[in-house]
Parts: C-alpha cells; structure tokens; sequence
C-alpha cells in the first residue's frame, strides 16, 4: 500500500437511490414506504420553472411529517448557476436540516463549486446548532465535472459518493443519442467476414470510460461510486445488464427513477449467496495456505494469493453490511 491512506466516507447502504420529484408530494408516502437505500428529493431538472419555490416547500413538509424510517434522505439542488440553488440550500437545510442525511449536487465542475456549498452548509449547521453533518452527493454529468473529477472528489469532508449522470453528460459530450443510458446501435464493432461471409455486429458499452474514470477518482478517496439513470423502465433486462456493468467496474449502487427499478438494483448491488460462499472459501483456504507457509495456493484449480482475500472480503463486508441493514 501506498504511505498515503485513505479515509473513508461514512459507511452507508447506497444499492438503489430513488429519485422522487419534489413537485410530486403524492409519491412521498409511498416512497418511504419502498425498499429505497437512499431517496433523493429532487428540485432540479424533474422540476419545472414554475414549480421550483412550491416543490420546495413541499420537501421541507415531507421530510419533517413522513415517517422516512432508516432510509437516508436526500435532496437534489439546484445548479449554481442557477438563482434557485441559495434558497433550496438555505430553506431546506434551515427548515429541514435535522432530517436531511446528503444533499446532490448536480453538473458539478469544478472544487471551488463544492467549497461554495461546504460554506453555505456549514454556516447553516453551526447557526442551527445542528449535531449531525450533511454528506454530499456529487452528479458527475459535465465534460468539465469529468476533467476535474479527482479535485472534486478531494474538495471536501463532507463527499460521500460520485454518481454517473449518464443523461447530461451525453448532453454535455454532444454524444448522438437521445436516451438516458443504455447503449446504442451505433457504438459498435462488425466483425471481419467469416467464410461464409457472414458478419456479426457486436454492441458496445461507450459510457465505460466514463464510469471507470469516476470510479477511480471516487475509491481513490473514499467514496461510493454510484451509476445514474436508465430511463426505460420498461426494459428491467436492460436495466440489470447496466447495473452489472457497472458493479463489475467498483459501483456500488444505481439510481432508480422508477419504482419498479428498485428490485432490481437492490439484487444486482447485493453479492449473491453463492458470492459470499465462494469468497468464504477463499478466506478459508488462503488461511490455511498462511497456516503452512504458503503465499499462494490453488482453488478450484485457479491461483489464488493475498490480493484474492482483500477481493474475497469486499465482498463478505459488503455482505455483512447488507445483512445490518
Ligand atoms: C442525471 O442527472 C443525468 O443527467 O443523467
Ligand atoms: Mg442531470
């Protein structure tokens, strides 16, 4: 290991974010009741122009009369270039701060966009006499956010995770798409000929950098790294095979902009039974090769060494952490 540590963010359970518009009140109760991780009320961009200062009050009421359990709330801003952004910091987090866990911040770009909202944040707390610190959720969705995601990450005590915004940061990119995730005819490989001359088209994945970049700079410092939209929510195949991907890569969580998406994050962030056996034998035999001197010993007929155990306990923790709830 590098001389350097790494501290890590507070330990939160992050497998599914749901987003709840904030100008939808009649889906509070419901949400709460869902099997939601984390619930982000929205203000930003499911929210009209029109409706931003009402949606506003409505989240102050639903935080403060519903009944959220364990979950972790909370609430999407504005963006700071925007004149909403002072007053969804200051009313929310003044009115409501007490039930508030994080707030996001959308099409951050640069650090001194979250030193701006640490500020404002902090002020508020110290002045309410708030014991508890709000985390801070940042929404990677910007050519600019994308260059600077490694000061981002940095930039303060108070990040917990980076999410992917697949949707703006296609938007961003001037990408030629129009869906929120999911992948594209277009982005893919034909195969030579084969003898009968017949050619196969294989799809691929061009978020992939893009997520593994974010990932890097979110486990470099200690955060979760959490994958964004996928806006058919009638496509729950597609929906699985994005969320896999991008556990695959380190995320450990996905957003769900319907309810129906829940399940399936929760399954796909949640390490299997036959996961957690497979990393149990792992640990087993890896301390008994430790007990007869040996560095690395086979399993299954594939090597395993010291670096297969911190991959095996990954996994176990994550396990355990699930199982507390
Ligand atoms: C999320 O905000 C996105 O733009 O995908
Ligand atoms: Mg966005």
């Amino acid at each position: 290991m590098s001389f350097h540590p790494i501290d890590q963010a507070t330990a939160r359970l992050n497998r599914s974010e749901l987003a709840v518009p904030g100008s939808q009140p009649e889906m509070f109760e419901k949400a709460a009741k869902s099997d939601a991780d984390v619930i982000f009320l929205d203000l930003e961009d499911a929210v009209a122009p029109d409706e931003k200062e009402q949606a506003r009050k409505n989240i102050i009421k639903g935080l403060n009369e519903i009944d959220w359990g364990t979950k972790s709330m909370s609430i999407r801003i504005n963006g700071l270039d925007t004149h909403y952004m002072y007053r969804d910091v200051v009313d929310v987090v003044e009115q409501a701060g007490e039930r508030l866990d994080l707030i996001m911040i959308p099409k951050v770009g640069t650090a001194a966009d979250v030193y701006a909202i640490d500020m404002m944040v902090t002020q508020i707390e110290d002045a309410k006499g708030f014991k508890k610190r709000i985390g801070f959720e940042h929404i990677i969705e910007t050519a600019l956010g994308m260059q600077n995601v490694n000061e981002i990450a940095a930039a303060s005590k108070r990040n917990e995770s980076l999410h992917f915004g697949v949707a703006d940061y296609a938007a961003s990119m001037r990408a030629r798409t129009t869906v929120i995730g999911g992948v594209n005819e277009h982005y893919s490989v034909l195969t030579d000929p084969a003898e009968d001359g017949s050619r196969e088209v294989h799809w691929g994945d061009m978020w992939h950098s893009a997520i593994a970049n974010m990932v890097v700079a979110a486990r470099a410092n200690g955060l979760r790294p959490i994958d964004g939209p996928f806006g058919d929510f009638s496509d729950p195949a597609g929906y699985k095979a994005a969320a896999f991907r991008a556990a695959v890569l380190g995320c450990e969580g996905k957003w769900a902009i319907h309810p129906s998406q829940l399940a399936l994050a929760n399954e796909v962030m949640s390490p299997s039974d036959a996961e957690v056996t497979k990393a149990n034998r792992i640990i087993e035999a890896m301390a008994a090769a430790e007990a007869a001197g040996k560095g690395a010993v086979s399993l299954d007929g594939r090597l395993i060494d010291y670096a297969s155990i911190r991959q095996a306990e990954n996994l176990v923790e994550k396990a355990k952490q699930i199982a507390a709830g």
